[in-house]
This record gives structure tokens, C-alpha cells and sequence, in this order.
């Protein structure tokens, strides 16, 4: 079961306390759709467009939500009027049409259903190819980029977004291996044991994989230049008072959506006449920490202990 991660703190900042009830909400990273929902039946008038580059998530997604407004109190509640999916990378500004909103929101990485059913190689637990890739009519997949990469590149990437301490050996392992091996995600996985074992290391490291295999869906998504390039216009997406809530599970992403909004909220002073260096800018920062799960989330969802909640909102 997937579980929308820091759900409370998400309604919590939702812009409720409007006397507009008829709140507009773009989910740019829709998944299975946890938040959407939740935000739907807390707002019966509210707005809301979903989109997720991936079109198997998209089709969950739509499918879930129209399962959870076809039943009990909520039934005929008229929710398909109140949305609009798209499949779209959020970088791509899908409804830039229907601007501005409310609340914007992304919930970066992956959904459950990535590591548990889809089957692209994203988990050591898949039985299919390496792919990797979210939206798989674009890009290369996994295992074809590994068979052309450098030992160099190879390493460089898992050293990058896995902050991997073996990252020599295991890139080592793939170049000496990936022309007589088939590349799947068992084998990937093998080499990362492998190589924490060399190093007398796996006993305390319970999956030696995940550092690894997350560098590499990082890379193949380009997920890190997706945010960087939405970082520059979502903002400005956001009526007066709107709010930008963006959960990340990656220290660098984490690390960009701090600075970006820390750029935002004080901005350098032009004139030379000015007193000081900075002057305020057309938005502040909600969170000056990053909301984390607490103890009992993390318990219930272990999937949830990387998170960390920002939120922007617009002044004016
Ligand atoms: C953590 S899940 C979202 C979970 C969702 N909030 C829920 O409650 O079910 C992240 C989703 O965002 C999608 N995604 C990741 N990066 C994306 C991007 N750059 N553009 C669009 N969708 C993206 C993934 O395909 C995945 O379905």
C-alpha cells in the first residue's frame, strides 16, 4: 500500500483557512494520487490538475481517484468537473494555462508502486530488465547507457547522487562484467554485495544496492536538472499568498530547493544607494527547518525517513 508521506503537514499548509473555496491545485509529481485525494475531500469546490511523467502512475492515479469519489458520502459528488490529469514532466509546465494556483506541490522521487510492481529495475528486488527510466517513451534506458558509459562516468555517477564510498569498485565490477553478463537488476545487486563484502562491510549495511541504485535512477531521470529548471518558473505559478510545497528524499535536491528559496525570499540590492545588501523579496520561506516525519510516521512508513517538507509562499 502506497502512503502519502507527511500528509498532515501538507492539509495543514493547504490554504484552507480561505474564505475562497474554490481553491486551485497543481499535483506535479501525482504518483498514486495520496495527497490529491486527501486535498479533494477537504476542499468540496476546490480545483485540481495532476500530472506525473509516468503513464502507467498517471493511470493509477485516475483510477484511484475516481475509485475514491465512487463510493459512501462522496459518491456523486460531481469530483470529475473538479479535475484534470495530464501525463507531463513537471519541468514541461503542463497547465501553465490554468495559473495561477493556490498550492502547488511536488513529491519528488518515486511512488511505492515503482519499487514494489512496476518492474523497471528501479529495485534490487526486480525480476525485468535495468531500465530505470520513469517515463520510458523518452530517454535511454539503464542498461544500455552502462554498456557505452566509461569506467570514469560510471563511477562518477554513483559517486555523485549515491554519495557511494565504493563507487570505484563497483564501477570497476560493472565494466569488467557488462559484456558477459545479462545486465538486470539482480546482477547490479550482486556486484554492490560483492563489493561491500571485499571491503568487510556488509555486515553492517543491511541492502549494500540502494546507494547505487538510487544514484542511477537520479541519473537516468535526469532528476536533479528537471527541478533545477522548475525551480525558475514554478514560483511564479503562485496567485498572491499561494503556497509551494516540495517534499525531497535526496540530500541535493533538499539542498537546491533551500537555496532556491533562500534566492527568493532576499534579494540582492541593486541600487547604490541602498542601506543594505539585501531587500526583501515577493516571497518568504514558511519553513525556515525543513518539516520531518516524526517518530510514528517513520514506524508506520519507513519509506518516509528521508523526507523533508519545504514551503514558499507568495506575498504579492
Ligand atoms: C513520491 S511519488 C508521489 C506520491 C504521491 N504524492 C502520492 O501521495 O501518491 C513521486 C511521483 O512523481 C513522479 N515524478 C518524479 N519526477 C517527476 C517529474 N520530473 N515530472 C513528473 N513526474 C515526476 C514519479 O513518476 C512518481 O509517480
Amino acid at each position: 500500500m502506497h502512503q502519502p508521506v507527511l500528509l498532515n503537514e501538507f492539509l495543514k499548509y493547504s490554504r484552507f483557512d480561505q474564505p475562497d473555496t474554490k481553491l486551485k491545485l497543481w499535483d506535479g509529481t501525482l504518483g498514486a494520487a495520496g495527497h490529491f485525494i486527501a486535498w479533494l475531500k477537504n476542499n468540496p469546490q476546490g480545483i485540481a490538475f495532476g500530472s506525473d511523467q509516468d503513464a502507467d502512475m498517471l493511470k493509477i492515479a485516475q483510477e484511484t481517484v475516481k475509485a475514491a469519489f465512487d463510493e459512501g458520502e462522496n459518491k456523486n459528488a460531481g469530483f470529475l468537473s473538479r479535475v484534470k490529469f495530464l501525463q507531463s514532466n513537471f519541468s514541461d509546465n503542463p497547465f501553465h494555462e490554468f495559473a495561477p494556483f493556490d498550492v502547488i506541490f511536488l513529491d519528488l522521487g518515486i511512488s511505492s508502486y515503482h519499487l514494489d510492481s512496476l518492474n523497471r529495475g528501479i529495485s534490487y528486488r526486480d525480476t525485468g530488465l535495468l531500465d530505470m527510466r520513469l517515463d520510458i517513451a523518452n530517454g535511454e534506458p539503464l542498461s544500455a547507457w552502462l554498456k557505452r558509459a566509461s569506467y570514469e562516468e560510471i563511477r562518477n555517477v554513483i559517486y555523485k547522487y549515491g554519495e557511494e564510498g565504493f563507487a570505484p569498485l563497483i564501477a570497476k565490477k560493472i565494466v569488467e562484467q557488462r559484456t558477459t553478463e545479462d545486465l538486470t537488476p539482480d546482477w547490479l545487486n550482486r556486484i554492490c554485495i560483492n563489493s561491500y563484502a571485499r571491503a568487510q562491510k556488509s555486515k553492517y549495511v543491511k541492502n549494500p544496492g540502494v546507494k547505487t541504485f538510487q544514484a542511477f535512477r537520479i541519473f537516468i531521470n535526469h532528476e536533479l536538472d528537471h527541478l533545477e529548471k522548475s525551480l525558475k518558473f514554478i514560483p511564479e505559478l503562485l496567485k498572491p499568498h499561494g503556497v509551494l510545497i516540495i517534499i525531497s528524499f535526496h540530500s541535493l535536491e533538499d539542498r537546491m530547493v533551500k537555496h532556491s528559496f533562500k534566492a527568493l525570499e532576499k534579494i540582492k540590492n541593486d541600487s547604490m544607494f541602498a542601506k543594505s545588501q539585501y531587500r526583501d523579496g515577493n516571497y518568504r520561506i514558511l519553513t525556515k527547518k525543513a518539516i520531518v516525519p516524526d517518530q510514528n510516521e517513520i514506524e508506520m512508513n519507513p519509506r518516509s525517513r528521508s523526507a523533508k517538507m519545504r514551503i514558499l509562499q507568495r506575498i504579492c
